[in-house]
């Protein structure tokens, strides 16, 4: 499958750098082209000669090499690849990459690039985990950069942890999975996320407090897979995934006419917390506090239920419908007696009690009920979670 396939190398300064050549024998081996460029740095690790003997292609290490210019412009270079990868990925490059820096060649053809780029990063277990770096790991996924590694274990600097680089074999499958474009490929899939907002009237609201945090951590995880995402979203704090298809709404009418006109979908996951009431009816004008210190009742209505309506549509319901179920007591019987009354095929429950700090939090803790049993995942990163539930949808679809 990589068969004729150009990848775009990029070679940062780290002992891991050695482990590249192996990487580019395994990529000949089976048929991709390598092109190879090379930090300053990894040139104090690894030679161009040697990397150009075992690519047989030109080696580029300087942005200011004018015969390159002539040859082929960088732009060019960034752009006749299939895919970027960048292995070993320091912290330095991965900070540079995240800030956007472009003041040598490696940078300047990752800034370049209309490709996915794939890194695959190594460096020293404190320096992984240093809040800088972690920052910048968020900011390069919510990006759409493709991550391998790294893997847990002894390191050239003598301590052990979570910074060596994925092993080249590793590497090649994620090169593979990437090219592939994922197993959702060609699927279609709908999320809702975030809260509504029902109007009480033209200036307040009824509300929730949910975040939108992990509905949008599902879509771009199942984007990641190679999903075509429409994402239905409530007015949420969280920042708007990337590579999908966004849809704004307000009100639970509204979310619901926007997931109606986003089907038909191979799957459909309910993250958005939905507003179960609204006014009865419509006011246009500021409801006034009068000297009286009467309080106005607020009349209210049930609104549609969305997961609901879609599990239970005939033709055209997604053959995969996934409700969520936030609840603060007996967690798991009320979600698994939610997923039988809203007719959803699974639904992943969580704990949101406001000691579990889940809700507006960046953890969950979930169990995922289906018709075959359930099943509790640890504490995870909200992020961890939607990676989990989305390999499960890759899996069942
Ligand atoms: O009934 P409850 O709000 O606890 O159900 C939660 C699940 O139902 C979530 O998946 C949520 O997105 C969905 N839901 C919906 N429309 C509503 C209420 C909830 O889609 N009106």
């Amino acid at each position: 499958m990589l068969q004729g396939r150009k990848i775009l190398l990029v070679i940062g300064g780290g002992i891991a750098a050695y482990k590249c050549l192996d990487l580019i024998r395994r990529l000949a081996e089976r048929g991709a082209g390598v092109t190879p460029v090379l930090t300053r740095a990894a040139q104090e690790f690894v030679t161009p000669l040697s990397v150009a003997a075992l690519s047989g292609r030109k080696v580029y290490t300087d942005l200011f090499d004018l015969t390159d210019e002539a040859e082929m412009g960088h732009i060019q270079l960034s752009r006749e690849a299939d895919l970027v990868v960048v292995a070993p990925a320091t912290a330095d490059l991965l900070a540079k990459m995240a800030g956007g820096q472009a003041n040598d060649l490696a940078t300047t053809l990752l800034m370049a690039t209309d490709k996915r780029v794939l890194v695959a990063p190594a460096m020293n277990v404190r320096m992984w985990e240093h809040p800088a770096t972690q920052r910048n790991v968020k900011t390069l996924q919510s990006d759409g950069v493709l991550f391998t590694g790294p893997n847990e274990g002894d390191m050239a600097c003598g301590e052990f942890g979570p910074g060596r680089m994925s092993e080249p074999l590793e590497i090649v499958a994620a090169i593979e999975a990437a090219l592939s474009g994922g197993p959702l490929k060609g699927k279609h899939i709908l999320v809702t996320s975030g809260p509504t907002h029902e109007p009480i009237d033209p200036v307040r609201y009824i509300a929730n407090r949910s975040s939108g945090a992990q509905g949008t951590a599902v879509a771009e995880a199942l984007a990641g897979l190679g999903a075509r995402v429409t994402f239905v979203t409530g007015p949420a704090d969280a920042d708007r995934p990337v590579g999908v298809d966004v849809i704004e709404v307000e009100t639970a009418r509204e979310m619901l006419a926007a997931v109606e006109g986003a089907l038909p979908a191979d799957a459909a996951v309910f993250a958005a917390a939905v507003a179960d009431w609204r006014m009865a009816s419509e006011t246009s004008s500021k409801i006034k506090k009068d000297s009286s210190g009467r309080v106005p009742e607020l009349e209210l209505t049930e609104n549609p239920d969305i997961l609901k309506t879609v599990a239970h549509m005939g033709r055209g319901r997604p053959p995969l419908v996934v409700g969520f179920a936030a609840e603060t007591d007996d967690v798991i019987a009320n979600a698994a007696a939610k997923r039988e009354r809203k007719g959803c095929d699974w639904i992943v429950a969580n704990d949101v009690s406001p000691e579990t700090g889940i809700m507006g939090g960046d953890e969950n803790a979930v169990t995922l009920i289906t018709a075959e049993g359930q099943e509790s995942w640890p504490r995870l990163s909200k992020v961890e979670v939607a990676r989990r539930l989305a390999a499960r949808i890759a899996e069942a679809l």
